[in-house]
């Protein structure tokens, strides 16, 4: 199949408790805790095609099944579906649907049924997988503004977590900025200092390097983010982790926002000040060519990387 709208009509096959169901056919109870208590851990995956490789590559699967471990781990589930049978419902569905395009990979954990707060079974999961082009903004990018709501804490709904209790969090951030016009919010931490934005990581440019908030700034450990600072050491690109202050962000040279369904978009400006000259920069220019290339698998990217979906057929 070949399509590049984004709809539930692109979507034949998905696979739910380990089945391969039609998409109509998915169901979770109107009770389940998943829904009711939001007790549902996800992961957000891209896979790529590869020209080259005649091929879909699924980027860094084994840093995202890690993470959805940890995020299973905090819910306490009775029986927490292994990394081995999720890799192969990721696989299989996207083998069913045929796709041989770029392809966003939604993964779902949650408790199913019926039951209280607390419930810790039964274990249900989904695997979901849809086309998904490239973020126009990729290449103009966006205003950001500095949201008034602050990022949630690491002791009342941590951040590290990948739990849809968390996105309400980014959704009132979110829409906060659509009705400011602006592309995107950045989230403050109690403190002050900077955490993210509401579906992926920062950096700025600041005296000729990439700061990005570090690990114990509110933060989910984003992929992409360890990409961009594992990618531009090799391009001679300085990178530095720490905590950030609101005001530097108004300093920036350069400035993006990444994570897997952006990848790297660049920010243009922050509450209406202009980064830079207010268009990408080069250095984030760089970043994005080379992301391109590493998780369509290009030669010199780490072969664990990429996972092909065909080759192993
Ligand atoms: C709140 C938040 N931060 C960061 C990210 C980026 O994470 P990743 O690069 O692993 O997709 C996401 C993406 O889903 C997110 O929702």
């Amino acid at each position: 199949m070949t399509t590049t709208a984004d709809s539930r009509s692109d979507i034949p096959w998905v696979t739910q408790n380990h089945r391969l169901v039609r998409y109509e056919d998915a169901k979770i109870s109107v009770m389940a805790p998943g829904l009711t208590f939001a007790a549902l851990v996800f992961e957000g995956c891209r896979a790529y095609w590869s020209q080259a490789r005649d091929d879909l590559l699924i980027f860094r699967l084994d840093e995202h099944m890690r993470r959805l471990a940890f995020s299973m781990s905090l819910l306490e589930l009775d029986e927490p579906p292994s990394t081995e049978a999720l890799v192969a419902d990721i696989l299989a569905t996207l083998k069913a649907n045929d796709f041989r395009e770029d392809t966003y990979i939604r993964l779902q954990v949650y408790v199913d049924d019926w039951g209280s707060m607390t419930a810790t079974a039964p274990t249900g999961s989904s695997v979901i997988c849809r086309p998904r082009p490239r973020v126009a903004d990729f290449e103009a990018g966006k205003p950001f503004i500095v949201s008034s709501w602050r990022r949630n804490g690491e002791n009342a709904s941590p951040p590290r977590v990948k739990a849809s209790a968390n996105y309400l969090n980014s959704r009132l951030a979110g829409l906060e900025a659509k009705r400011l016009g602006a592309g995107g919010a950045v989230l403050l931490n109690d403190d002050g200092t900077v955490s993210e934005g509401q579906g992926g990581c920062l950096f700025f440019l600041r005296d000729g390097v990439f700061v990005t908030p570090d690990g114990t700034s509110g933060i989910l450990e984003s992929v992409t983010r360890r990409t961009v600072l594992d990618i531009a050491g090799p391009l001679g690109i300085e990178t530095e982790e720490r905590p950030v202050g609101r005001t530097e962000l108004y300093l920036a040279e350069e400035a993006f926002y990444c994570g897997t369904g952006q990848e790297i978009m660049p920010i243009v400006a922050f509450d209406g000040r202009q980064v830079g000259d207010g268009t990408p920069g080069p250095l984030t220019r760089r970043l994005q060519a080379r992301y391109d290339a590493v998780v369509r698998g290009a030669d010199d990217a780490p072969a664990a990387w990429c996972t092909p979906v065909y080759g192993d057929a």
